[in-house]
């Protein structure tokens, strides 16, 4: 086989922000500014790189964020008046709880309190109904993004066998329902593999396309797959190393083990990562062209 297409999540998501440059442009000619407010609970290392990202990327586009940075202690009955606020409050046309959430909180409740209209997760039940019905408003962010590498190197999950590996619901319960929609993106077979799962590999061997977001450094490896698969990598797993940082990312994908046989990849960082943050952005500008 000749080597992997690499799918890269850095190039499409620099066509998103080029493409919503002028959209941005309209929206403050009509006195609008997307604006977005992150909230973070906690000193979790990762989700404060992740919160930081954000803001930095909003920024960088000229947009208005706020990320709150709360204690882990925050009282649920506080957090919930916190987001009430930015539910009233015009300057924003995103809320965005970082999750996970501390053990004492209750995330549906939380999720529950983000105002529909301005859930750019695509978390708040009424979103994920309308998306499990065809008919989405706000998509969640990380399978939003994959749908959308996959648009750009023109490849069509219609009546592929698709193997979604993890059922949160932030990624794979969504990218299962998204795989499965009767519509031009969708229209896959579709398998969703979970911890429950009895012989996982025993599923992604018939899998055309594999998407895996599992949590677990270098889970899948060569004899997961079938010659000519598609594997989108999800992951982004910190393994402790003895560099300056004191660890490196790897993603759910063996790269190695699987290069040999398959026909294109998402490498990790650099692949799904960079989308999750151009799909919210997008979803931001949604919300806030929604008002005109
Ligand atoms: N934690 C990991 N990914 C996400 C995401 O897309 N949204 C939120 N709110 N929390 C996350």
């Amino acid at each position: 086989m000749s080597p992997p297409l690499l799918l890269s999540g850095k190039t499409v998501s620099g066509q998103v922000y080029s493409d919503l440059e002028p959209r941005i442009k309209l929206l403050k000619r009509q006195g609008i500014n997307p604006g977005l407010v992150v909230i973070l609970l906690g000193d979790d290392p990762a989700s404060q790189v992740y919160v930081r990202a954000k803001a930095r990327r909003f920024q960088r586009l000229g947009l208005f964020s706020k990320t709150d940075f709360l204690p882990a202690d925050t009282p649920e009955t506080e957090l919930i008046e916190l987001i009430d606020s930015y539910n009233q409050d015009p300057l924003y046309h995103g809320i965005l709880v970082q999750m996970p959430v501390p053990p004492h909180i209750n995330s549906d409740a939380v999720i529950q309190a983000i105002s529909p209209s301005k859930d750019v997760d695509g978390f708040h039940p009424e979103n994920v109904g309308r998306l499990a019905s065809g008919n989405p408003r706000f998509i969640p962010c990380t399978p939003k993004g994959i749908l959308r590498i996959l648009k750009h190197y023109e490849i069509s999950l219609s009546g592929k066998h698709v193997v979604v590996i993890g059922r949160s619901n932030i990624v794979g319960r969504p990218m299962s329902i998204l795989a499965s929609l009767k519509n031009d993106t969708g229209n896959a077979t579709t398998t969703l593999c979970h911890s429950g799962t009895r012989d996982i590999r025993h599923f992604t061997r018939q899998a055309d396309v594999v998407i895996a977001a599992i949590g677990r450094s270098n889970y899948i490896t060569g004899d997961f797959i079938k010659d000519g698969a598609i594997i989108i990598d999800v992951g982004v797993n910190r393994v402790a190393d003895d560099s300056e940082k004191g660890y490196h990312l790897t993603g759910d994908v063996d790269a190695d083990s699987v290069r040999e046989k398959v026909r294109a990849l998402t490498p990790v960082p650099g692949g799904v990562g960079p989308m999750t943050i151009a799909m919210l952005v997008e979803n931001t500008v949604e919300s806030a062209e929604a008002l005109i």
